[in-house]
């Protein structure tokens, strides 16, 4: 495989809540200047349309603008009975799915996959149904991702044979429509709409409760868009489906948006402010997928050991931030509500035979009750990202990361002495705007001194909007950029190599997936520190009943003897079934 290939990291009521009014609002005015064309504007080629009439006659008895003052003015207060109203110039039919077939395809990180199903969810309460297979669909969306320039390139592609397939569609079907949802909807917006003018709806992160009105509008003829941010949109009320029912684990997001502001990173243009999901419906949605029987979750964020929940005012005191020692903020002091130590503590305490994960996170926010945490809690599990991104201080304030090497590599070590045996990961960025042969080496050497066992590396896209768009130079050759990366991929392969080694001979215990995709004979399980353990599939004792030969299934807790490691894999022999309570894994 191509490292390039290699390094790609493949890293939630439904109700009308005042973003869809600000929509409305915004849909009049797209109406009389049809310039303003970032909601919902006809295409030309679609203006003698019977239905559009229809629709623009209806369009006329629309909202008003004290619809639109009303609902912004009490933002968090979604009464129930607002959340039923459906917008007046649509019947309530129209927003209905009629068993129209949705195709979801998702692109980029965990937070993607997550969103995919916020909408799918959405989607489904409105009466759309889902399939898999792309010819039988009445709906395409796409769940899009902005981070680099290559992963926009891919939708565009994507796009081009979906041009072909909405073509070529018999007239005895109902019309295919497609949609962008997430970061390129959020990027790019009326952009889209005019390059691709067979895209029928666009949807940013925090306007998934608004698809079954673009549909619907979509559904007359016209392009519909919704790209407004939230201050407070967390889908705290949306619950996930489980796409796939044997699935051992899942993502439970707990917060959204990102403040940091690192020059290189589109995210927080495309997914907006930080916002923290309130405990509780954290926890009622742990609780249900333990009742489900999933053995692990992974808490989810863009930043999650920021998280903040402001939610209950008692907890809302002046207590300032603790920070790793030696890091700073781009953004003002904040202060108050609950964190994520307690958040962990109190995820972690509902089935302690679930293991917790939590990804990602910014290693500025690790205070030592959280890596106490990890350290006494069985079910939490002993891996930290830690996203250094370079190893030279001199970049690392070019790219405002608000830490220096020396600080990060204090940390490391910290970590490494509260929580021993813990894993490690880390991204780094190749090329940044002026990093130099020296910086390179620099970051050569963090990825030796750390010794992480996992490593997502990327050479740097350069992405407007961003600090670095406007402030800095994209000096670093394309080749140069490619060279460098490939090296730190040489270098985090031969020092993770080493790391893993250090778990042969080690009794393991390991979560066990399903088979092993290479081979029909082995199974497939995650160490403690999410790595890949292959082991023949051979019967083996339970712990919990002596005498029993049993053979491990899907979400079975097993011990596994090391017997080989690489990069990115371990290799061993099945010693018996246990829990991970009666686990002592002896490494
Ligand atoms: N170019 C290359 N990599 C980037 N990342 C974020 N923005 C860029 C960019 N413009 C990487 C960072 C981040 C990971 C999710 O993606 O390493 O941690
Ligand atoms: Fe981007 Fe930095 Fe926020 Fe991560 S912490 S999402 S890299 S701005």
């Amino acid at each position: 495989m191509h490292p390039l290939q290699w390094v790609l990291q493949v890293q939630r009521s439904l109700g009308w809540g005042p973003l869809a009014s600000v929509s409305w609002l915004s849909l009049r005015i797209c109406r009389a200047h049809s310039s303003l064309s970032s909601t919902t504007c006809p295409s030309p080629e679609r203006q003698e349309d019977g239905a559009r009439k229809d629709f623009s006659s209806r369009l006329a008895t629309g909202p008003t603008f004290q619809h639109f003052l009303r609902s912004t003015s009490a933002p968090q207060e979604k009464l129930s009975s607002e959340v039923e109203d459906p917008p007046p110039y649509l019947m309530m039919d129209e927003l209905l799915g009629r068993e129209r077939k949705v195709y979801l395809e998702t692109y980029g990180c965990q937070m993607n996959v997550n969103d995919t199903e916020i909408a799918w969810s959405i989607l489904q309460k409105s009466g759309y149904l889902r399939t898999r297979n792309l010819q039988e669909a009445d709906v395409i969306l796409l769940v899009t991702c902005s981070i680099r320039e290559k992963a926009e390139q891919t939708i565009w592609n994507r796009l081009h044979q979906l041009k072909a397939l909405k073509t070529r569609r018999p007239r005895s079907r109902v019309p295919l429509r497609i949609g962008i949802l997430g970061c390129m909807a959020e990027r790019l917006k009326e952009e889209i709409l005019n390059r691709e003018k067979m895209v029928d709806v666009l949807a940013g992160p925090d306007a998934y409760r608004d698809l079954p009105r673009l549909l619907a509008v979509a559904e007359s003829g016209q392009q519909a868009a919704n790209v407004l941010l939230s201050l407070d949109e967390t889908y705290a009320d949306v619950m996930p489906v489980q796409t796939s029912p044997s699935a051992t684990s899942a993502f439970v997001s707990i917060m959204r948006g990102c403040d940091n502001m690192c020059s290189y990173c589109i995210v927080p243009f495309t997914r907006g402010r930080e916002r923290s999901r309130p405990i509780a419906s954290i926890l009622e949605e742990v609780k249900k997928l333990s009742e489900q029987g999933l053995k692990e979750v992974t808490l989810l964020g863009q930043n999650v050991n920021s998280f903040r929940d402001n939610s209950e005012v008692q907890f809302n005191n002046a207590v300032s931030t603790n920070l790793s020692r030696g890091f700073t903020t781009n953004y003002k002091a904040k202060q108050g509500g609950l964190r994520f130590a307690h958040l962990l503590d109190q995820v972690s305490r509902v089935d302690p035979e679930m293991r917790i994960r939590f990804t990602s996170p910014h290693p500025k926010d690790f205070p030592d009750e959280v890596l106490q945490l990890i350290h006494e809690r069985d079910n939490i599990c002993k891996q930290i990202h830690l996203p250094a991104q370079s190893g030279s201080s001199r970049v690392l304030e070019a790219m405002r990361r608000g830490y220096s090497r020396e600080a990060y590599v204090e940390l490391v070590h910290h970590i490494k002495e509260s929580i021993p045996g813990v894993s490690l990961s880390s991204d780094f960025i190749a090329g940044f705007c002026g990093e130099t042969e020296e910086d390179h080496v620099q970051t050569v050497s963090l990825l030796r001194e750390v010794q992480y066992n996992t490593g997502f590396l990327f050479a740097y896209s350069m992405r407007q909007k961003t600090r670095a768009y406007h402030r800095l130079k994209d000096d670093v050759p394309e080749e140069v950029k490619l060279r460098r990366l490939e090296e730190l991929i040489t270098v985090f392969r031969e020092e993770a190599t080493k790391a893993n080694q250090m778990s042969v001979g080690c009794t393991q215990l390991v979560l066990v997936e399903g088979l092993s995709k290479r081979s029909a004979t082995d199974l497939c399980g995650r160490n403690d520190g999410n790595l890949k353990v292959i082991f023949p599939d051979a019967e083996m004792e339970d712990v919990n009943n002596p005498g029993l030969r049993v053979r491990a299934q899907p979400g079975d807790y097993v011990l596994v003897k090391i017997t080989s490691a690489s990069s990115q894999t371990l290799r061993g022999h099945v010693l018996c079934r246990t829990t991970l309570k009666d686990s002592s894994a002896n490494c």
